[in-house]
């Protein structure tokens, strides 16, 4: 017996041994380990087991995910400025594709997304249940341990996930997993440059945003990623634009500049021209690295 609330059965799968789901009572069970998920408030929970760290990053995430959006775009210049993040993140996605959104958090990403077929996966469902309140399709589940068959996604997006995570080799390998080959991938996350680096140091005396929290060198990035799709693109992007933008619930400088209307256009121009002078560009906050996943079956 199938239940509507499983309506993903054709593309879900046991996290732990990939093998068929069945559901019998609302529950969904692997045919093949005998591993059951129970639905939570209406969301698929597929989450396995979770370390102290894991733990601890779901505690977090819950506790913030109720002011999630209404803290950080309450303003509309930093609303804007990261609506244009996610424009920069989608450009070339084609629409009516089948979408991952991994690390999805409240479905800030997903609703930019141009298609009915996105799901978002995250391990906190507080953020999950804002996500679904949002009208977004979700399951609750480790990025590293995915509940997905393999080959599906014609696309997968992960914004500000992969800093997160004590593994993240685990999740692009899963990315790369459930990708189709030919998919594409579009990891955005931040960048450990002189720029974002000094103001960490100040505020915390440590390069990285908290001990769990990394702030990724951007060598440390394509390693990652190239271990596992062809890099196709780079974009470096957030020089100036995004500590007078991106966070006026932390730092508002913004309030105190004349003219917003124009001091935004001068200030997103002048990021987008330094993005495009090599080498200067890698002292960005932040970077997206636009990926293929390979055809050939060996790699
Ligand atoms: C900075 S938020 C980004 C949320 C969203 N992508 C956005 O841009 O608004 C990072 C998200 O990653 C999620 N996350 C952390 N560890 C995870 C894991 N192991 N698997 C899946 N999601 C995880 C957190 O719960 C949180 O929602
Ligand atoms: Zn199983």
């Amino acid at each position: 017996m199938t239940s509507e609330m499983w309506q993903d059965l054709d593309i879900l799968a046991c996290p732990s041994c990939h093998a068929d789901l069945s559901v019998v009572d609302q529950a969904a069970f692997c045919v093949k380990c005998t591993a059951r998920f129970e639905l939570v408030d209406g969301i698929p929970d597929f989450l396995l087991s979770a370390s102290s760290r894991l733990a601890n990053e779901i505690k977090v995430q819950d506790e913030v995910a109720e002011n999630y959006e209404s803290l950080r775009y309450a303003k509309w210049y930093s609303r804007k400025y990261h609506e244009m993040w996610n424009t920069w993140m989608l450009e070339g996605l084609a629409e009516s594709q089948i979408v991952l959104d991994l690390g999805c958090g409240t479905g800030w990403v997903s609703r930019a997304v141009n298609s009915d077929c996105v799901l978002g996966v995250d391990v906190s469902m507080h953020m999950l249940r804002e996500a679904r309140r949002q009208g977004c399709h979700v399951v609750r589940a480790d990025a590293a341990k995915l509940p997905l068959r393999s080959d599906v996604f014609d696309a997968v997006i992960s914004r500000s996930l992969l800093h997160h995570l004590e593994h993240p080799q685990f999740a692009v390998a899963e990315a790369a997993r459930v990708l189709k080959p030919g998919g594409k991938a579009v990891f955005l996350d931040t960048n450990r440059s002189l720029l974002s680096t000094l103001p960490r140091f100040l505020a915390y005396r440590q390069n990285n945003f908290s001990e769990t929290h990394q702030n990724l060198r951007f060598s440390r990035l394509h390693n990652l990623l190239s271990a596992e799709f062809q890099i196709e693109r780079v974009r470096f992007f957030g020089y100036l634009a995004y500590p007078i933008l991106g966070f006026p619930d932390l730092i508002d400088i913004f309030q105190y500049l004349p003219a917003k209307r124009f001091s935004f256009t001068l200030l997103t121009s002048v990021d987008a021209t330094i993005s495009r002078i090599p080498l200067i560009n890698r002292q960005s906050w932040g970077t997206i690295v636009f990926c293929r996943k390979s055809t050939d079956e060996k790699g």
